[in-house]
């Protein structure tokens, strides 16, 4: 029996975010190592709740049992049928770690409300997620539907970071002006990581009409939602030098260092990913940093409190 105090709702909410982003990093590597139809079916992979590891454990019509659930590409490959299973456990391991949240934020109904009640949404959210994923796998990997399940993954984050803020005694003291615009940093970076998904979405109809070969041309083919998320990377940087500038002027130093790291990694992979030949390493390395700016900017500004 595990007694419900309140550190151990510290202790689940951030796992819980760390497995949140680890889901999304996994969520990258699959992407791009395009095992997302590495388990052709839902929750269940290959019928089996611990998928095969070589051909032969499959029937020898296993490609026609598969292919009636609409999938084109059916074929079994042990590489990517196992990575799209590590994915599927870390979403596990988020549903018993969100459970545990939940479970543990009852110890605040009496004190904070919110805590409990933003708990019990994120608990929802993490089972809605679950769901969208089966509809993502079921879609094909229809591009809108993957950007869906995206937003949904930042919402629960927002709603983790935000209720383990509040457990908080401790808040800095900034001014009104300088809290506010660390929101709308947060917002400007949210609509660069929408840009940054429309173009993921182009990348992968372009890679796949090149039979997933020349990567030097990838970039040449994509439209105005590149130029759009090139542009407004200005914008971000932007705000975060200014924002950076700020924390130095008042002594924030771990915050003024780690937003530097964060926004310079990201523009770097970035531009690696544009000049250099399209590395499919800095595919998941680019979306796991650029959500790590987004919930990086949303927790401090939810540590804040205004002189
Ligand atoms: C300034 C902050 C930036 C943020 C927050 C950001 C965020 C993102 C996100 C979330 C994606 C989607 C990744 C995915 O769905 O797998 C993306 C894609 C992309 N971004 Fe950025 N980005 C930024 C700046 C840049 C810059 C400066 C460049 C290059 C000049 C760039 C080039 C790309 C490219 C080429 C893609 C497609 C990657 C892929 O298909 O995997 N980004 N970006």
């Amino acid at each position: 029996m595990f007694k419900i105090n309140p550190d151990n709702f510290k202790k689940a909410s951030f796992w819980t975010i760390i497995l949140v982003y680890l889901v999304i990093v996994a969520g990258g590597v699959v992407r791009c190592t395009s095992s997302g139809m590495g388990c052709p079916d839902w929750p269940k992979c290959f019928g089996k709740w611990i998928p095969p590891t070589q051909i032969s454990e499959l029937p020898a019509n296993y490609v026609e049992i598969y292919s009636k659930g609409g999938h084109l590409s059916v074929e079994f490959n042990v590489i990517k049928t196992w990575t799209e299973y590590i994915n599927r456990l870390i979403g596990v391991a988020i549903g018993f770690a969100i459970f545990l949240t939940l479970i543990y934020s009852i110890s605040y109904l009496k004190s904070k409300k919110s805590i409990f009640w933003l708990s019990f949404i994120s608990f929802i959210l993490v089972g809605f997620q679950g769901w969208l994923g089966s509809k993502v796998v079921s879609s094909n990997l229809l591009p809108f539907m993957v950007s869906i399940h995206m937003i949904v993954a930042l919402i629960i984050v927002c709603l983790l970071l935000y209720s383990f803020s509040l457990t908080n005694i401790l808040k800095i003291k900034v001014d009104r002006n300088l809290k506010f615009i660390f929101l709308i940093t947060a917002f400007a970076t949210l609509i660069q990581i929408l840009l940054g998904t429309q173009v993921r979405q182009n990348i992968d109809v372009i890679a796949k009409s090149m039979n997933y070969e020349n990567r030097n041309l990838w970039i040449e083919n994509l439209g105005n939602i590149f130029v759009s998320h090139r542009l407004f990377a200005y914008i971000i940087v932007f705000l975060n030098v200014f924002l950076i500038y700020k924390c130095h002027k008042i002594g924030l130093n771990f915050i003024r260092n780690s937003l530097t790291v964060i926004i310079a990694l990201e523009i770097t992979s970035g531009l690696i990913l544009t000049y250099f030949n399209f590395p499919s390493l800095f595919q998941p390395v680019h979306l796991v940093l650029g959500t790590m700016s987004f919930g990086t900017l949303f927790y401090y500004y939810t540590t804040f409190e205004e002189n």
